[in-house]
């Protein structure tokens, strides 16, 4: 029976690799390994959190709302300060920005300062706590650039310029889901053992499909190139596509994008009419960036509709984007139909 391999020893290894080429794609400096460490730590901490439910008293609203206007849960806040609380003494970070907070958390002088940034949404789904279905962390990390004091002009880099990305989702089993540039991993928590095993490595998004996800209420506000695009599906065998879909939307991305990266699929939050001057309703830094480079890195394509997300020079910490991902095929289809509105 080949032995079991901890994120730890995954981890380890990756750091070794470091020594043998310089610059390999997916080396990790000591650093940054131990940065993942500490978030696979704060995850834990989290999912035991969110397993307790209403015995540990975490459901429900909290007495206040976020930058964006929305409504904290209890557990946002919590998931919030469990991943600052971890990782801001360690001294691999030179500062945090989160969903749940309006500005960046700089570490405070009474810890050294490192030279990653940390991104997080601290809990993904937040409609889906108190029913009991499957949310998550989203994390990507980024290289402070040389020179002043980190602000908050350092973090905006695009999506491409990550140098780790991953979340953690929280359902049946609490699965971390990691790149650091190599391809993607996936490590199921031993509840038992307290770590977190390596269970799939290189994983693939098959490059067809015939599943979508999109929260269909929005329907009548949504773009020509979307309403074509979703009808069709639907016309199924009988229409022009000549195979009939199947929809699934769970409302916490995190659970969507796993079930995209597990069998394929498509998901899609485009910008719509309900408030046209927003781009979208996802965040880039934090939901957008990372989730698009996890899917590339399976082999899945990631798009605004009319770019590459990864391309997207931010201007702001908490900007919102318009989100097409998945099965590459199936993105290239639908995003074909914005070229031909241009
Ligand atoms: P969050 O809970 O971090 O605010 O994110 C929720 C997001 C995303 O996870 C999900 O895909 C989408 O909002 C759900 O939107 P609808 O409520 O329109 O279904
Ligand atoms: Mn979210
Ligand atoms: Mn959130």
């Amino acid at each position: 029976m080949s032995p079991k391999i901890s994120l730890t020893r995954y981890l380890i290894e990756k750091q070794r690799g470091r020594q043998d080429v310089a610059d390999a794609p997916g080396a990790i400096p000591p650093q940054l390994r131990l940065l993942l460490e500490v978030v696979a730590r704060a995850c834990k901490s989290i999912s035991l959190a969110v397993t307790k439910g209403a015995l540990g008293g975490v459901l429900g609203a909290a007495d206040s709302e976020n930058v964006q206007g929305e409504i904290q849960k209890k557990l946002d806040i919590i998931a919030n300060e469990v991943l600052i609380e971890a990782n801001e003494w360690g001294g691999h970070l030179a500062a945090m920005a989160s969903e749940e907070m309006e500005g960046i958390y700089v570490v405070p002088n009474r810890y050294p300062q490192g030279e990653y940034l940390l991104m997080f949404d601290p809990l993904d789904g937040s409609s889906n706590i108190d029913v009991n279905v499957s949310i998550g962390t989203i994390f990507s990390v980024l290289l402070k650039p040389e020179g002043a004091a980190v602000s908050e002009q350092d973090f905006l880099q695009a999506g491409h310029q990550q140098v780790a990305a991953g979340y953690c989702i929280y359902g049946p089993q609490t699965t971390l889901v990691l790149t650091v540039g190599d391809g993607v991993a996936m490590f199921t928590l031993d509840r038992e053992q307290g770590s977190f095993i390596l269970t799939q490595e290189n994983v693939q998004i098959p490059p067809d499909t015939q599943e979508f996800a999109i929260n269909m209420s929005n329907m009548r506000h949504w773009a020509p190139p979307v309403k074509r695009y979703i009808a069709e599906c639907l016309e199924g065998a009988d229409g022009p596509r000549g195979k009939n879909f199947n929809m699934r939307w769970i409302a916490s991305m995190v659970a969507d994008v796993h079930r995209i990266l597990t069998r394929g699929g498509v998901f899609m939050y485009p910008w719509d009419q309900r408030e046209p001057g927003k781009p979208g309703k996802l965040r880039l830094m934090y939901e957008a960036n990372p989730m698009g480079w996890l899917v590339e890195q399976a082999g899945g394509a990631a798009s605004t509709g009319t770019e590459r997300i990864l391309d997207i020079q931010p201007t702001q910490l908490h900007q919102r984007v318009s989100v097409v991902l998945g099965s590459r095929n199936e993105v290239a289809h639908m995003t074909s139909y914005y070229e031909r509105e241009a």
